[in-house]
């Protein structure tokens, strides 16, 4: 934060001004050091959609660890503003929350706001989007299925007798069943871990959206139980997951989508 906060201190007028860009830009150029050139390379999965007869590749930046923020996100804008400005990645929020900087770094599907740079320059770090998507260009996958599956899970509350007066009321108990459930940001980096999604994405629903579903079949103020098991009920969209835990392993929130779809297997069966 110190480093944030001087660096902002420094900056152009122009850069406070804009929008959007201004704080990570400013994080990802850190502040001036007079330390030693510490040139780190980053291996960048590339691909564009307006050369469809040219295949993906991996391009090669080397930056200065040192002029750097510690996050690989820091790392990505910093190539962005500095470097090549063509290279596409998702990113908003530059803490956590968003969902949307969610990638493959070094064989892991994670974060890349969360994701500490290796220090080692030794090593070079390899950046992918996340695995078995498809592309959209360079880092951004395409998502339209994976949000066709989380709507398909009607993911609102949902209730035909509101109280006369005033909001759902709901124990302390009852709410503390939500907790692991309701801090799901929706990154798909468990999802796109799993191989039973790989394989079957058209009708497994996959970790994310099954945590999802159980998230309202465990409200106590949603009175769709019924229907919303109904839905489940069929040998794909939950029976795929066999328990393989990539997606727990992956959470870079550290949540456990599996221990999720155990709980909705025992009501799919209790019925
Ligand atoms: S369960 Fe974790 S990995 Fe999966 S979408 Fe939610 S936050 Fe991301
Ligand atoms: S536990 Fe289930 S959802 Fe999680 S990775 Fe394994 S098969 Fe996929
Ligand atoms: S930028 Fe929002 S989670 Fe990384």
């Amino acid at each position: 934060m110190q480093a944030l906060v001087s660096s902002s201190r420094r900056a152009p007028a122009a850069l406070r001004a804009s929008r959007g860009f201004a704080t990570s830009a400013l994080r990802a150029q850190a502040v001036p050091t007079d330390k030693p050139v510490k040139a780190k390379e980053f291996k960048i999965y590339r691909w564009n959609p307006d050369e469809p007869a040219k295949k993906p590749t991996l391009q090669s930046y080397t930056i200065d660890l040192n002029q750097c923020g510690p996050m690989v996100l820091d790392a990505l804008i910093k190539i962005k503003n500095e470097i090549d400005p063509t290279l596409t990645f998702r990113r908003s929020c530059r803490e956590g929350i968003c969902g949307s900087c969610a990638m493959n770094i070094n064989g892991q599907n994670t974060l890349a706001c969360l994701c500490r740079i290796e220090r080692d320059e030794s090593k070079d770090t390899k950046i992918y989007p996340l695995p078995h998507m498809y592309i959209v260009k360079d880092l951004v996958p395409d998502l339209t299925y994976f949000y066709k599956q989380y709507k398909s899970i009607q993911p609102y509350l949902q209730n035909d007798n509101p109280p006369a007066q005033g909001e759902f009321l709901q124990s302390q108990e009852d709410r503390r069943k939500l907790d692991g459930l309701y801090e799901c940001i929706l990154c798909a980096c468990c999802s796109t871990s799993c191989p039973s999604y790989w394989w079957n994405q058209d009708q497994y629903l996959g970790p994310a959206t099954l945590m999802q579903a159980y998230r309202w079949l465990a409200d106590s103020r949603d009175s769709y139980g019924a229907q919303r098991r109904e839905r489940l009920q069929n040998e794909m969209s939950v029976y795929r997951c066999h328990t393989i835990f990539n997606c727990a392993r992956t959470c870079p929130k550290g949540l456990n989508p599996a221990a999720a779809i155990a709980k909705i297997k025992m009501e799919l069966a209790a019925e």
